[in-house]
């Protein structure tokens, strides 16, 4: 409680092709609280496989969206993600940051595969207190394009993009605040959305590699309309967990075996790198992971533990926050946002 001075939040934002939703945290106190939480549902087809088809549709979504949560604040965090987006461990002869800077446009020539001039890098130095002549450093190269497109979206909504993050950054965010435990072995957190799972391999909780599987629960909601004869609406409400159908379970295989394909191919190009320990554990996030059955098929499938996540577990909300949204049923979908609403820039 700030008697003189303005409260200081992050509102961080998520453009889904199923959702777009917002988490705004308040910084001010001892530890990040949720004071708001808001999510609208985008027209079919505004956003197809990560790319914007009609921005004029999504800038109008997130500016009702703003209004009706009413947030204050026109700053805004968000992220790029999919396959415009390079995150890659690489090693470098070690110097220092600043050294490093002046040439890792030249080091990342030889591991991105887009035009170098057009993209925007950032790196970290993932052990800089090491000694060793080579060091480890965590690079990400994005299309210089899908960044320059996001912030003319957001002006376009009214709004000023503060940070642009990375969505496998903000979600192995969310993930380290929230669990702890998953920052240790080798893990993949696993983000089931509308259209997209995003992979991220996660080792000793520092993020070696990201995929996308073109996979989300669009697709077994369409197949139940297709092949169980179902509109919509009912097709959305199995998939959602507020109907049971007895037949899902054959669905949710074929999902599952479409993650773990996935999961599998990114962690033994990794393992085919390293010659380290497998993969340990999954963590689930994403609407897509709330599917009845998915947890327990996607165990089953790939014979490791599989956990759900919530972005809530130690982010504590203020009881407004939420409005009519059920925290249990939504965690999932929003541990993205909470991510990058916990950024403080
Ligand atoms: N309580 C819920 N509210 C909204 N969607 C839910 C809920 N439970 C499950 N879902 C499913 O989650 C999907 C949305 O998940 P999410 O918000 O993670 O996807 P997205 O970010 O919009 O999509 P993508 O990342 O693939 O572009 C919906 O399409 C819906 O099928
Ligand atoms: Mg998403």
């Amino acid at each position: 409680m700030a008697l003189f001075g303005r409260k200081k939040t992050t509102v961080g934002l998520d453009i889904g092709s199923g959702f777009v939703k917002l988490v705004e945290i308040d910084h001010s106190g001892d530890q990040p609280e949720v004071v708001r939480i808001a999510m609208s549902p985008l027209l079919p087809d505004a956003i197809v496989e990560g790319e914007i088809m009609d921005p004029g549709l999504v800038a109008d979504t997130i500016r009702t969206l703003w209004a009706e949560a009413g947030i204050e604040t026109k700053d805004v965090v968000t992220a790029v993600g999919g396959h415009d987006v390079i995150v890659k461990k690489i090693e470098m002869d070690r110097m220092k940051e600043e050294d490093a800077r002046q040439v890792i446009r030249w080091e990342a020539e030889q591991h991105v595969p887009f035009d170098i001039q057009s993209v925007v890098i950032d790196f970290q130095i993932l052990n800089p207190g090491g000694t060793e002549p080579k060091m480890d450093v965590l690079l990400v190269a994005a299309k210089r394009e899908l960044v320059d497109h996001k912030v003319s979206l957001l002006q376009d909504a009214g709004l000023t993009p503060r940070l642009i993050d990375v969505d496998a950054f903000a979600l192995h965010n969310a993930l380290e605040w929230n669990h702890p435990e998953a920052m240790r072995g080798i893990v993949a957190l696993v983000n089931i959305g509308h259209e997209m799972t995003n992979v991220n391999i996660l080792e000793d909780g520092v993020p070696i590699l990201t995929r996308d599987i073109p996979f989300g629960s669009r697709r077994i909601r369409e197949d139940l309309q297709r092949e169980q004869g179902l509109t919509a609406e009912e097709a959305e409400e199995i998939v959602q967990g507020r109907n049971p159908l007895d037949a899902l379970d054959r669905y949710v295989r074929f999902g599952a075996d479409e993650v773990a394909v996935g999961v599998e191919r990114a962690a033994a190009f990794l393992m085919a790198q390293y010659a380290g320990e497998g993969l340990g554990r999954v963590f689930l996030g994403g609407g897509g992971s709330r599917i009845p059955g998915l947890e327990a098929a996607l165990a089953e499938r790939m014979g490791v533990q599989v956990s759900s996540t919530n972005p809530f577990e130690r982010v504590p909300v203020s009881p407004g926050a939420p409005g009519r949204l059920s925290l249990d049923e939504i965690g999932p979908v929003l541990l993205l946002p909470v991510g990058l609403a916990l950024r403080n820039p």
